[in-house]
């Protein structure tokens, strides 16, 4: 198969990750026969300081005429006194609503191997954490109106929260469907004895539900989710939720599974292309010292191959690679642990290459 996969390196950490990635990418097309073409995108801080803007409408579509998408981070203190609209995480926004991927789905799954890297306790560890965050992406407060105004001798800020049927009739219906190819559990986590937009939520999922009787479906508000998710875990399995709900609790997921620069993600709309980023940011305290886990945009380079080229056995490769490799006590610096070998970005590339 030939496939163009366009390619935004970003800022921070974005380009050492994303040379990993594309170093698996291309053993597994030379392995498997396959032509992957890459396309160059600039967004974030990179193209506001190249373009004076984090998403030229070039480079979305550039992305837009890719078959998918790699993304490894974006965003850094150099940037962070810019107003809202200008900054970096301003163009993954525009990014992933230009592209109408409204379903991010996040799994925190935890690799044995990791377990004494993940802060809770063993006898809850023990009980196996295995379940997967699925954020709507386009909508909600993200996507509300933002604003500033001086009102009486002082600034008052608002952010609209907004939610419609479809939006969330879309999302939910992700959620079952995931459920059906897993332990067929949904819980839609919200705050619905507050909220206008988790009580709209609430009646639609509610008008879902029947047409999926073989999924087991309960709600959450989302303080107490936050609590459960670290009580026990294993009660999880498909967890549904709003755009910054699911931001909150997919770093608090991935915490909990040992490190962050594990977790990959996908984010899909209604066709097959699609985008992949690990779900860490761009860490400018390690960025250029060969420190960071590449693991998590080579597993999103994974996702994308199954979910967006139908690559089923390319990614269980990638994915036994990378099994390999932590079996045999490779480990960065964020999952270092006793007895086993720490080893920079370049070189568990380069490891989980060689174990393809
Ligand atoms: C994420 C990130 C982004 C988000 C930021 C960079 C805008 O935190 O993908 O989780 O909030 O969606
Ligand atoms: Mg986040």
């Amino acid at each position: 198969m030939n496939k163009t996969i366009a390619v935004i390196r970003g800022d921070g950490i974005g380009p050492e990750i994303v040379k990993e990635a594309v170093k698996v990418l291309d053993a597994v097309a030379a392995r498997h026969g396959h032509t992957f073409t890459y396309d160059e995108v600039d967004m974030g801080g990179v193209a506001i300081d190249k373009w004076g803007d984090p998403l030229p409408q070039a480079m979305l579509d550039k992305c837009l005429a890719s078959d998918s998408v790699l993304l490894g981070a974006v965003g850094g203190p150099k940037w962070e006194g810019l107003p809202g609209p200008q900054r970096p995480e301003k163009g993954l926004l525009r990014l992933r609503a230009g592209m109408g991927l409204y379903s991010n789905l996040r799994p925190a799954k935890l690799w044995p191997q990791l377990a004494d890297a993940s802060p809770l306790k063993p006898s809850i560890v023990e009980k196996g954490i295995d379940f997967m965050v699925v954020r709507e992406l386009i909508s909600g407060i993200y996507f509300g109106e933002h604003k500033t105004v001086e009102q009486d001798g002082e600034k008052v800020a608002t952010d609209v929260m907004f939610y419609a049927e479809h939006e969330i009739e879309r999302i939910g219906r992700i959620a079952f469907e995931t459920a059906r190819k897993r332990r067929r559990k949904v819980t839609c986590i919200d705050k619905a004895n507050v909220l206008d937009t988790s009580r709209l939520w609430r009646a639609v999922m509610h008008r879902l539900q029947p047409e999926y009787p073989d999924v087991a479906y309960s709600e959450m508000f989302v303080d107490n989710a936050a609590m459960q998710i670290v009580k026990d875990p294993s009660q999880f399995d498909v967890i549904v939720t709003g755009n910054m709900f699911g931001d909150i609790l997919s770093d608090e997921a991935s915490m909990i599974t040992g490190s962050i620069g594990m977790i990959p993600s996908s984010s899909l709309g209604d066709g097959t292309r699609g985008m992949y980023e690990p779900i860490h940011g761009s860490a400018p305290d390690i960025a250029g010292q060969d420190k960071a886990n590449p693991i998590g945009t080579i597993l999103s380079a994974a996702m994308m191959l199954r979910y967006s080229f139908d690559m089923a056995a390319e990614t269980d490769e990638i994915e036994a690679a990378v099994n390999k490799a932590l079996n045999d006590g490779l480990r960065t610096a964020d999952m270092m642990a006793e007895g086993c070998t720490l080893v920079g970005c370049a070189a568990m590339g380069d490891a989980i290459v060689a174990r393809l």
